[in-house]
């Protein structure tokens, strides 16, 4: 097993939780497609296994390498992102508690918050993450558990600073849960920077090939990650063995795959920066992007989204999303075919009418690995 303080990012991602099958020798681990397991005597486990909601040596092996690519001690394997944050929520809130939320979260988060748990009494408010002041401002003393930060953030590519986030949390009392999902632990790594706990969707780039959907945690403390454990079998929405077997292999390119979003979606910004047709994009990557700066100190590249405003607005945005080629229509990001939505009709539906609304005339690409020059000639023929 590699160790996390010697290793490189990308032996970790090929390594970690992946030792050659003790039996055969076989470099990939084999996908353990079982529910239950030969007890030798009653109690008499062999390695842990009694029952795979519990424990499935396939979800185990994507358990040890999620930790050890975030750099926490705990990785927990779950059926989809929203599914993790569930999770998550059951475990350190009750009733009356308050939690602080984006003012551009993910919608899907968004729904979570506002019609789920605030039938149960979870409180919430949203502030912009990226103004600690307003973050400070939002946190009820004694009340607030959780402060939620997505950054880069989604549809709006926000950049919050998630080491001084990190000290309001922890001046509050509450902890800091990082949705990663952007910009995956290889180009940013929040439990160092002082983060308590990270999210994934890992239907995005960590499985990186759209065809799994998967979600996770990673903790930086071993009691919250044996709370955390328990709370996974006992709701039960845990990764299965084929899908923890996907995410794994996506895993293990994850590096490459990040460095070619990064350069593809660079070369898209600056040629949407220079179209008449564009009135605003949104990069981290940008100078001009107001999140530049803390970008550059907790990022090791800015990603492969890119979020834009088409200067003739909503109409114009819609049928634009239907004129691209190579750019597919569709929902989610992170694979390897590039894909173009219109967030305020699609994956932000449910924030309209909410302060979380979303720009009409906004499109967002995820910018992934075909040839740069037929992606922008795709973008720039469909711009017109
Ligand atoms: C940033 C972010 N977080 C969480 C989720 C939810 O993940 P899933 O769709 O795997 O449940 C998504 C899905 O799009 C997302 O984009």
């Amino acid at each position: 097993m590699p160790e996390a303080d010697r290793w490189g990012f990308s032996s970790l991602a090929i390594h970690a939780g992946q030792e050659p099958d003790a039996l055969t020798g076989a470099v990939v681990p084999p996908i353990y497609q079982v529910s239950t397991y030969k007890q030798d005597g009653v109690g008499g486990l062999r390695g842990g296994y009694e029952y795979s909601r519990s424990g499935n040596p396939t979800r185990t092996a994507l358990e040890e390498c999620l930790a050890a690519i975030e750099g926490g001690v705990r990785g927990l394997g779950f059926a989809s992102g929203l599914a993790a944050e569930d999770c998550l929520l059951r475990t350190v809130t009750v009733p009356g508690d308050h939690v602080v939320i984006p003012n551009d979260a993910y919608g899907g988060t968004f729904r979570l918050f506002a019609k789920v748990y605030e039938r149960w009494g979870v409180q919430w408010s949203a502030a912009n993450l990226g103004d600690l002041d307003a973050v400070r401002a939002a946190v009820r003393p004694g009340q607030t558990k959780v402060i939620w930060v997505e950054t880069p953030s989604n549809p709006l590519l926000g950049i919050s600073d998630i080491a001084g986030l990190a000290a309001v949390a922890r001046d509050a009392g509450a902890l800091l849960v990082v949705d990663n999902t952007f910009a995956t632990p290889y180009l940013q790594q929040p439990l160092a920077l002082g983060a308590d706990v990270v999210v994934h969707s890992t239907t995005k780039y960590i499985g990186g090939h759209s065809d799994v959907v998967g979600g996770a945690l990673v903790v930086a403390d071993g009691g919250l990650g044996e709370r955390l454990t328990f709370h996974q079998n006992a709701l039960g929405a845990v990764s299965g063995p084929f899908d923890a077997w996907l995410t794994l292999r996506g895993i293990r390119t994850l590096a490459v795959r990040m460095d070619r979003h990064c350069e593809n979606a660079a070369a898209v910004a600056a040629m949407l920066v220079a179209h008449p047709k564009v009135s605003e994009v949104r990069y981290p990557g940008l100078p001009a992007h107001p999140g530049h700066d803390i970008a550059v100190k907790q990022m090791r590249g800015f990603g492969g989204m890119v979020s834009f405003r088409h200067a003739d607005g909503e109409a114009a945005a819609i049928e634009l999303c239907g004129r691209t080629e190579l750019f597919t229509l569709g929902e989610s990001l992170g694979g390897v075919e590039s894909l173009i939505e219109h967030p305020g009709r699609m994956t932000h539906m449910s924030v309209a009418g909410s302060e979380l609304e979303v720009p009409g005339d906004l499109v967002r690409l995820s910018v992934v690995i075909e040839d740069r020059g037929d992606l922008l000639a795709d973008l720039s023929r469909a711009l017109g």
